[in-house]
């Protein structure tokens, strides 16, 4: 069997962390026997930690295509998998560029993350019914407006065909649950509302009515990593790629805005940190974004972008390499108060303020999302 060699991004995060965490236990290690998984981490310290994950620290950052391009061919990687960041595209490059540069026997994969809103109604998608990962979605999104996401992944699907390479994006919408890794173990849109919820004793929902986001357990979305992973190596299961079908939609559920901030009203009503156990509307959204953007610590764009709007997934594509998600919305309500420990773990204390990208976001998107 040939043996391949892949690198892991993200490894400190929350996906990435969970995901690598996952590949090193013992009830699913025996699938990469002859897989050898490197780390690329960017501070040092976090070294021991991927050694005890059976994986191989390299430290760097995508910053530094050079860099990159150095890691990936001294180590003969010729699988990348990406879970550190979406809508980069200079580091979506990097990796592509370096992968495309390695001399191998081995196929080359590239397997990668985008974010659900790509397909959803706050980029103009214009679908309101379930989007499924069947649908030709490369032909799609040519004829949907023009939308930084979709431009970048179909722009990752041509790099990698012009290259020989196979690739996969997978879809995270909203991702909940703990994560396993041993860095960032928090998401994003939850732990947020719970906080904003928190500090200002009530907690709130962006515009009324049905409007939310398909919803994916960060350990099922682990999961789709790893079965592409194994899909890619010799004698795994036959996975589309590219153009052709390489969509994954990590999706298992749905929770709306309204729902959500009742979630989380009831739970800390209960606690006793907020005064009604109902959500209620963000005052002056959707004309005045002011208030969201202050309880949520976030920016104005990335508020409209990830905190209101609808995201409608179908997944169906990775069942055909034997996903099948362990948790749904089901699930999440009847648990959510794992949602607010690790919050409260962290005192309510609010995270670094969510950027996209290196430039401001109002400048750089749509002004009329
Ligand atoms: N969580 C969600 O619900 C969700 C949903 C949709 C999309 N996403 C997106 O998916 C990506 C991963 O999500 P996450 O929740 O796992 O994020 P996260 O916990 O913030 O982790 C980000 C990871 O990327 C690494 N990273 C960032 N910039 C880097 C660079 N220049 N060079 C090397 N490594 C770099 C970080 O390393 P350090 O530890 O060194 O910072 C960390 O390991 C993010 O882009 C996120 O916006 C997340």
């Amino acid at each position: 069997m040939p043996h391949t060699n892949v690198l892991f991004t993200g490894a400190t995060g929350y996906i990435g962390g969970t995901a690598l965490y996952k590949y090193s236990a013992s009830d699913i290690g025996h699938h990469f026997k002859n897989a050898s998984v490197y780390a690329l981490v960017r501070n040092p310290a976090s070294s021991a930690a991927v050694e005890e994950l059976n994986a191989t620290p390299l430290v760097g950052t995508l910053d530094d295509a050079a860099a990159v391009e150095k890691l990936v061919l001294d180590n003969e990687i010729s699988t990348i998998v990406h879970m550190a960041d979406v809508m980069n595209e200079a580091h979506e490059r990097a990796l592509l560029g370096a992968l495309a540069k390695v001399q191998t026997d081995n196929e080359k994969h590239y397997i990668t993350i985008a974010s659900g809103d790509s397909y959803g109604n706050v980029s103009k998608f214009g679908r309101h019914d379930p989007v499924s990962d069947l649908e030709d979605l490369y032909a799609a999104a040519a004829a949907a407006p023009p939308y930084m996401g979709r431009a970048l992944e179909t722009a990752i699907h041509d790099l990698a065909e012009e290259a020989g390479i196979k690739s996969y994006i997978v879809y995270a919408p909203l991702v909940y649950g703990k994560g396993l890794g041993f860095g960032n173990q928090t998401s994003v849109q939850i732990p947020a509302v719970i906080r904003g919820a928190y500090h200002h004793r009530e907690a709130n929902h962006s515009h009324p009515g049905d409007e939310g986001w398909s919803i994916v357990h960060v350990e099922d979305i682990a999961d789709l990593f790893l079965k592409l992973l194994a899909a890619t190596l010799p004698g795994g299961y036959p996975a589309k790629s590219g153009k052709a079908g390489g969509y994954y939609f990590a999706e298992a559920g749905f929770v709306s805005w309204k729902q959500l901030a009742d979630l989380v009203a009831a739970d800390l009503h209960m606690r006793g940190f907020v005064d009604s156990p109902q959500g209620k509307q963000f005052p002056g959204v959707p004309e005045d974004r002011s208030v969201p953007v202050q309880r949520l610590n976030t920016s104005p764009f990335y508020y409209s972008l990830v905190f209101a709007g609808l995201v409608n997934l179908h997944a169906q594509r990775g069942r055909s390499i034997g996903w099948t998600p362990k948790y749904d919305d089901k699930w999440l309500v009847e648990h959510f108060d794992t949602e607010v420990e690790p919050i409260l773990a962290q005192n309510f204390k609010y995270g670094a303020r969510v950027e996209v990208g290196d430039k401001d976001i109002d400048e750089a998107w749509p002004s009329d999302l």
